[in-house]
This record gives C-alpha cells, structure tokens and sequence, in this order.
C-alpha cells in the first residue's frame, strides 16, 4: 500500500510541474531567519528531479536566499484540496552554481517574467510608492534554488480513518513509518 501511495506522490509532484492549473503547481516554504523567526512564502514549482530534487527559481538578493545561506534545513508545504492530500517536506536547500543550468532557464524565461529578478532595489526594499519600481537593463539576481529532500510526511483526510506515513530518504533508499494522523 505504501508504494502506490509512493507511486501517488512522485506522480503528483509531476504533475505539479507539467501540468497547468495542478494545486502543486505553488508551494509555501518555510526558512528559519538569523533571529531564528520563521517565515513563510509562496513559490513556483519548477523542477522535480529523478532523484527527488524540487526547485523553484527567486531573486539572490531575496530574504529567503539570506535565510538559506545561514540556515540551509528548509521546510516545504504541497496541499490537494480534490484529493485533500497534504505533504510536508524536509530537505535541505542549495543555490545552483552550474551557469549552463542557469543560463538554460533564464534564456527559457519569458521577458516579461525577467523583470521579477532585475528591480533595480533589493525585493523587500522600501519604496515611496508603487510606480516607483525601476529596473536593471543588463543585470539580472536570477537565481535557482535546489531542495535535497530529506523526509516527505504523507497525510491524507479520508473516511473511516485519515492516512499519515512519513518517508525518509537514506542515500537512494526510502523508508516509510506510519504515523497516527
Ligand atoms: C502565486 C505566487 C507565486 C510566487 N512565486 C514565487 C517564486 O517562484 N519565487 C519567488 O522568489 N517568489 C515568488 N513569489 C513571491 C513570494 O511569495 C515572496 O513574497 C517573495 O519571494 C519574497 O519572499 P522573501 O522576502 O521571504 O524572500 C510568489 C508569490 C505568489 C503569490
């Protein structure tokens, strides 16, 4: 039973990536700041590797690459509202340093979609006011993002009993525990 529930969530994450206007297409990630807050944000799904590697692509001046660099353990949130399945990710994050990898997705992002990474200010920054933005025309703080998953907690709201497993991952194996939901 656990490897089709397995199967399901290596099948889902997929999804998330190629398929439009799937839930996991967007997940919330959580990083621990230096002051130890924690703090959450949304992010595109980009990436889902064969060796069970998600990324997601962000500005390299942006609070969570701050937060990364001091604190690489990160914490990601995937929810199905159609399949009211949630999963909670573990794993530890790490800035692609591979110009090929970054050139090949920047080149593959759309001009409009560029601006996100070439404000001319840090994002976060404060401004007098919205229309104030200005850009850069040569630079860019494109950046991506990998997250080596370390634990993926299953659960999910069902009838007569909810589902929890928790899948960890040791070199290129998985072990499952089931856990009360
Ligand atoms: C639907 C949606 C998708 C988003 N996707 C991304 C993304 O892929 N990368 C990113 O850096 N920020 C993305 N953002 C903005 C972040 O949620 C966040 O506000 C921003 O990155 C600044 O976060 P930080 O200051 O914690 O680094 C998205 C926001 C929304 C609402």
């Amino acid at each position: 039973m656990t490897s089709t529930i397995f199967s399901e969530i290596k099948e889902e994450l997929n999804k998330g990536i190629n398929e439009y206007g799937h839930p996991f297409r967007f997940f919330t990630l959580g990083t621990l700041s230096a002051n130890n807050s924690p703090r959450l944000r949304t992010v595109v799904f980009r990436d889902f590797s064969e060796n069970w590697n998600i990324s997601f692509f962000t500005d390299k001046r942006s609070q969570k690459v701050i937060d990364i660099d001091k604190n690489n353990k990160v914490s990601s949130l995937f929810y199905h509202p159609e399949k009211r399945i949630q999963l909670h990710i573990e794993g530890t994050a790490h800035l692609v340093k591979n110009e090929k990898i970054i050139n090949k997705h920047w080149n593959q992002t759309p001009e409009e979609a560029k601006k996100d990474y070439t404000t001319s200010l840090a994002p976060g920054s404060c401004i007098e006011n919205q229309t104030e933005i200005e850009y850069l025309n040569e630079e860019n703080h494109f950046c991506i993002i990998t997250i080596e998953i370390n634990t993926i907690e299953y659960l999910r709201l069902d009838k007569p009993n909810h589902a929890k497993i928790k899948y960890t991952k040791k070199g290129n194996e998985w072990k499952n525990d089931f856990l009360v939901p």
